[in-house]
């Protein structure tokens, strides 16, 4: 029975069967452990099963000893230190497949609403202002024969694009190496971000690349808040550059309530829930639990990434 931490309680059957086989513990609160309390409650344990707001720095991993897995909640792992996993010979394992489908489906949401307007539509029903129906008033963008740029063409991104293929979007994509990013700005009526956060794209979207977009494009991201310069954004929002965004994640998250970002006009912000379904979430604890239970009994996880 190896000990282990498990910083979130998490839906379906997933933590009986790791409990079954270990001693575990759970973080039992809805907000992450401070940083300080998570290298506590880690330092003892030899798996850990981590979601993408704890940081498994390597600060956290030198104070673990122990430590032989890392299962992340998610599929992307930038919240990891994965050098340093990889220096103290720990395991490190994502949940890829299981979300494409919900994060893909909030994508198309988050477009949706942008290009007919909805939050706007919505406000001027609620607050009164509504007096009457109008040839000229929320006007939107008609998304057959618009041109959707993918940003990161993997899993999600192919998702992306199947579906918005279903409303008679014409795609393009970024190559592997981003080839064809300049001309994805520059033709792009909606821009959608589905690249993990590297160095190499975070503040891909800054004020450089929004100025070579075309005026008046939408941009969405449900990827990592830190691949976009939330400031370009909220000015490029402000000159009528971007007609609309839709951020799924930000910089940090949450994002306080007094944040500039927030005063932008056209802007759809959710609390990072492109995962959440319940299907996708239990299929991401099967997973996670899966990886742990392989590494802690000296196997490969079956979805290692380091
Ligand atoms: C969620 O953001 C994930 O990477 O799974």
């Amino acid at each position: 029975m190896a000990k282990c931490l498990v910083t979130r309680q998490l839906p379906g059957s997933a933590l009986q069967r790791l409990r079954q086989e270990h001693e575990v513990e759970v973080w039992p609160q809805r907000t992450p452990p401070p940083a300080a309390v998570l290298r506590e409650l880690a330092s003892g344990c030899e798996g850990i099963l981590a979601t993408v707001s704890d940081a498994i720095d390597a600060e956290l991993i030198a104070a673990a000893p122990r430590l032989r897995g890392i299962a992340n909640y998610a599929v992307g792992v930038d919240n990891v230190d994965l050098q340093a996993a990889i220096a103290s010979d720990i395991q490190v394992g994502n949940t890829p497949d299981v979300l494409t489908d919900s994060t893909a489906d909030l994508t198309l949401a988050l477009l949706l609403a942008c290009a007919r307007r909805l939050i706007e539509a919505r406000a001027e029903v609620i607050e009164g202002r509504w007096q009457a129906w109008e040839p000229m008033s929320l006007l939107g963008l008609e998304l057959r024969d618009s041109v959707l740029g993918i940003v990161g063409y993997g899993r999600i991104g192919r998702a992306v694009a199947e579906r918005a293929r279903g409303f008679g979007m014409r795609v393009i994509h970024s190559g592997r190496d981003m080839d064809g990013f300049a001309q994805l700005l520059s033709t792009a009526d909606v821009l959608s971000l589905h690249c993990p956060l590297t160095p190499q794209t975070h503040h891909l979207i800054d004020a450089h690349a929004l100025a070579k977009m075309k005026r008046g494009a939408i941009l969405i991201n449900t990827a990592r808040g830190p691949i976009v310069d939330q400031e370009a954004v909220a000015e490029a929002l402000r000159s009528g550059q971007l007609r609309a965004a839709g951020l799924d994640v930000t910089d940090p998250e949450p994002l306080p309530p007094d944040d500039p970002l927030l005063t932008a006009p056209n802007l759809l912000v959710l609390p990072h829930i492109g995962s959440a379904t319940v299907t996708a979430r239990e299929r991401m604890a099967d997973i996670a639990v899966d990886n742990l239970i392989a590494a802690l009994a000296g196997g490969q996880m079956p979805h290692r990434v380091a």
